[in-house]
């Protein structure tokens, strides 16, 4: 059997990091047909739109896709071609797992964090205009519906996998409302399930506690903004947004991608480092239920960091992201198994 599955490479980094995710994978020995397209800027110069229409009927079609990432504008320009894909779909929850892989030093080893962010709404609604001539608004907007749902999906991925505690985090001392309802909804929720420590932790201070002491969190549950800001932060604490996989998880589809941008600074130059891109591709390969691949690329991607001698420049290594993908190929084939398959680490 193989699967289908549609590749957004991005542009930036993305081709690049991607290019190698998509090697690791076919180096597992599972079959996968790929349907590739452009979004964004390059989408529009051949196709005059930005998510072309077959991108949309392929990930209709195959419900998974992996993605590299896509450059905004700055301060005009389109809308983020990641906020629309997320909103199109109703991908309303952003999973993103914070954890070291050893042997890379970092301020802080073993942190075990998840960060749960709602997706599709919030300041990210994108519902912006002027009202005289030097004042704006940005509407920020919050439903019940979406911050129920993402309430539940945080409180269940804590049941099924035995995590023992989630904070909400908001500022709903400023934002009575908005934020307010947040933690409305994520209370309510949170009855529901007595086994799990529920706490509520403003932002602000939460920044300054993660920086403190990362590890008196658990899981970490947002709206949409704060988790945006958090998820590089607390990249951080395991060696830099080349680390950070993520999930986009709707009711029907799911996009892989990881949490780092297109990072123009870089790009081209086969310096990127694919770890974080490789880590989605494996949450995606858990998503598709093949755990013991998953298992074998892990393994594989410990061993390169445990022998040092093909790390990327962000982890002070020589290696280019062509020449650590081919030591992770190569591991793969040596690596004995070090945990077991059904594990839920990246
Ligand atoms: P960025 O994540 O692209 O880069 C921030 C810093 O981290 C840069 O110094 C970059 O070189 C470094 N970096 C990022 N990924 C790396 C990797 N894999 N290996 C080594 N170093 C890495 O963030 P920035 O500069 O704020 O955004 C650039 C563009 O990316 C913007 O247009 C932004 O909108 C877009 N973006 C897209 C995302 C997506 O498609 N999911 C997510 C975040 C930003």
């Amino acid at each position: 059997m193989s699967h289908k599955i549609t590749l957004i490479p991005g542009d930036g980094i993305g081709p690049e990091v991607t290019q190698a995710a998509v090697r690791i994978l076919e180096a597992t020995g599972l079959k996968f047909e790929w349907e590739s397209f452009e979004a964004g800027a390059e989408a529009y110069e051949k196709y005059k739109e930005y998510i072309p229409k077959d991108l949309v009927q392929s990930i209709e079609r195959t419900r998974v896709a992996l993605k590299g990432p896509v450059t905004t504008p700055i301060g005009g320009g389109f809308a983020s071609i990641n906020v629309e894909l997320r909103k199109m779909f109703e991908l309303y929850a952003n999973f993103r797992p914070i954890r070291n892989l050893p042997h890379i030093p970092t301020r802080y080893p073993d942190v075990d964090l998840i960060i749960v962010r709602e997706n599709t709404e919030g300041l990210y609604s994108g519902i912006e205009h002027e009202v005289v001539p030097g004042v704006v608004e940005s509407l920020k907007i919050m439903t019940e519906k979406a911050c129920t749902r993402i309430s539940r999906f945080a409180f269940e991925y804590a049941r099924k996998n035995k995590r023992k505690k989630i904070h909400a985090v908001h500022k709903a001392n400023i934002m009575k409302l908005s934020d307010g309802l947040f933690l409305r909804c994520s209370r309510n929720i949170a009855k529901e399930y007595p086994e799990i420590t529920y706490g509520e932790h403003i932002v602000d201070n939460t920044c300054m506690q993660l920086v403190m002491n990362p590890y008196q969190y658990d899981m970490l549950l947002m709206e949409n903004l704060y988790g945006d800001i958090l998820s590089d932060l607390c990249a951080a604490f395991v060696g830099g947004l080349g680390f950070v996989p993520g999930a986009n998880f709707g009711d029907h589809c799911a996009i892989f991608e990881a949490v780092h941008g297109s990072a123009p600074d870089i790009a081209g130059k086969n310096i990127a480092n694919p770890t974080a891109v490789i880590r989605s591709a494996l949450l995606m390969l858990r998503h598709l239920n093949e755990y013991e691949a998953a298992t074998k690329i892990r393994n594989a991607l410990e061993k390169v960091y445990r022998t040092r001698d093909k790390l990327t420049r962000d982890v002070g290594g020589k290696a280019g992201t062509s020449e650590f993908t081919d030591s992770v190929i190569e591991m793969m084939e040596s690596a004995p198994s070090l945990e077991p398959a059904e594990s839920s680490r990246v």
